[in-house]
Formats: C-alpha cells, sequence, structure tokens
C-alpha cells in the first residue's frame, strides 16, 4: 500500500464534468496504478455509463467480470505472466537500442509483476450469438461482435480518465482464452475480450501521440488527402 489517498467518491465522480475534448485527447494507457482499493461507489457509476454504447441490433449480451477476489486475481496473474514471458521477449528485442521504446515498455513490465495486487481488473464479455458464428459472412459476424463491446470499453476508458483513475485496455492477458473462461466460470457462449486494469492513476495522463488526420482521412475515395 502506498501513502496515496484516494479521493472521496463524491469529488472522484464530480469529476466526470471534465470537457470531452480534454477527455479524450489525454485519454491513453496507464498501467502504473496506486494498489489502493477503488470503491465501489466510484465503480459502478463508470460502469453504468460505458454500458449506455451501442449494440448490434440493440442486442445488449454483454457482461462485465468485475474481479476483486485476491485468488481470482492471483490465478489470472498466473496465466498473463506465462503469455508474458512468450511475448515480451518480442517486445524487448523490437525496443534494443532506442531509449523511448524501452521507457514505454517498463510501465507493462511494472504492471506484469505487480498483476494480481491491483485493485480491480474488469473483464467485459459478449455472448456469442447465432449472427456471430464464423460461418457465411465471418467479417459481418466478427464486426459485429466486436462492433458490440469496444465502444463500452472505450467508453469505460475515457470515463476511467476523467475521473482520474488509471485504466488499459489489454487483449494478452487472456489469449489463452480457454484457460480465462475456466478461471472465471464462463458459460461456452460468453466470450471474453479484454482485461482492464483500474487502480488510482500512478502513471501520467497526457496528450497522446497519433498520427496526424491529414494522413488517415481521405475524401469520397482512398487515395484522395486534400486535408495533408
Ligand atoms: C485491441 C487492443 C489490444 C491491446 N492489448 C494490450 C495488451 O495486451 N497489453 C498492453 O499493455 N496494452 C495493450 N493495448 C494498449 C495499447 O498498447 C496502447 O493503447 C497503445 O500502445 C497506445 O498507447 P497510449 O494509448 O498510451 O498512447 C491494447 C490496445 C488495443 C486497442
Amino acid at each position: 500500500m502506498t501513502a496515496f489517498t484516494p479521493p472521496e467518491p463524491a469529488e472522484a465522480l464530480a469529476r466526470l464534468g471534465m470537457p470531452m475534448d480534454e477527455a479524450m485527447r489525454t485519454q491513453r494507457a496507464v498501467r502504473r496504478l496506486h494498489l489502493d482499493p477503488v470503491s465501489h461507489e466510484v465503480l459502478l457509476p463508470l460502469l453504468e455509463l460505458s454500458l449506455r454504447a451501442p449494440t448490434s441490433s440493440d442486442t445488449q449480451d454483454w457482461h462485465y467480470l468485475v474481479v476483486e477476489d485476491p485468488a481470482q486475481k492471483a490465478r489470472l496473474a498466473k496465466l498473463y505472466r506465462r503469455l508474458y514471458r512468450l511475448f515480451n521477449p518480442i517486445v524487448e528485442r523490437q525496443a534494443r537500442g532506442d531509449a523511448q521504446q524501452q521507457r514505454n515498455i517498463a510501465p507493462g513490465q511494472w504492471q506484469a509483476e505487480h498483476f494480481e495486487e491491483l485493485p480491480v481488473l474488469v473483464i467485459p464479455c459478449y455472448r456469442r450469438g447465432l449472427k456471430h458464428r464464423p460461418v457465411g459472412h465471418p467479417q459481418i459476424s466478427v464486426a459485429s461482435f466486436y462492433g458490440s463491446i469496444y465502444p463500452a470499453v472505450q467508453n469505460l476508458l475515457l470515463a476511467c480518465r476523467a475521473v482520474g483513475l488509471g485504466a488499459s485496455l489489454q487483449t494478452l492477458p487472456i489469449w489463452w482464452v480457454p484457460a480465462a473462461r475456466r478461471i472465471l466460470g464462463l458459460p461456452r457462449d460468453i466470450v471474453p475480450v479484454c482485461v482492464i486494469p483500474i487502480g488510482w492513476a500512478k502513471g501520467r495522463y497526457g496528450p497522446t501521440t497519433r498520427r496526424p488526420i491529414g494522413e488517415v482521412v481521405h475524401l469520397d475515395r482512398y487515395g484522395n488527402q486534400p486535408f495533408r
């Protein structure tokens, strides 16, 4: 535990009035977190806001697993570290000789080492319905499946940013889906999509670096880029 004192719930929730453009410009993956618990008085209103998102055909077949139990977090941490050990050497090789990249991977390393101590892991899941079976039109089924959960995920990231909770979208911790499914007791048709570790931010929120819109916005046809 740290010397940090979390804000009172009412004070934290009042920060949801942050201008939307400021929240959107400064929302980034914040992986260094204080280990103090996050009160349900703060978390539940954020989940409620998150789940105002649209879903394909208004199915709303989402489930959020909120993992706080130390034993459950320890199981997920064990799974994550196995995957991290497999994947991280590739990331480290890519960052070799690049001081900035090396700095970027340090918070991820910190999080992998402290995964079971993180205050809360939110795991958004979605029910794989008939229309999401990968037959016929896989592109449509995949688009409507993931498109029904990621808007809610982004809502949650923005809400966390506004109140000062650190959060990040992560898929690696549950890449081995059958193991994640076993730990969480998920029925076969409920698919875990990502993990969002949440705690009071120790890491810095701030302006993100993104490609300029002129490079990626096309007018009427691909290749016509008058906004460059
Ligand atoms: C689909 C998706 C999967 C991601 N998976 C992980 C992950 O497994 N671990 C992780 O640390 N970050 C993960 N991220 C976060 C990205 O690495 C991060 O958003 C990106 O590097 C930009 O960083 P920034 O938002 O801090 O600018 C993921 C992001 C997305 C959109």
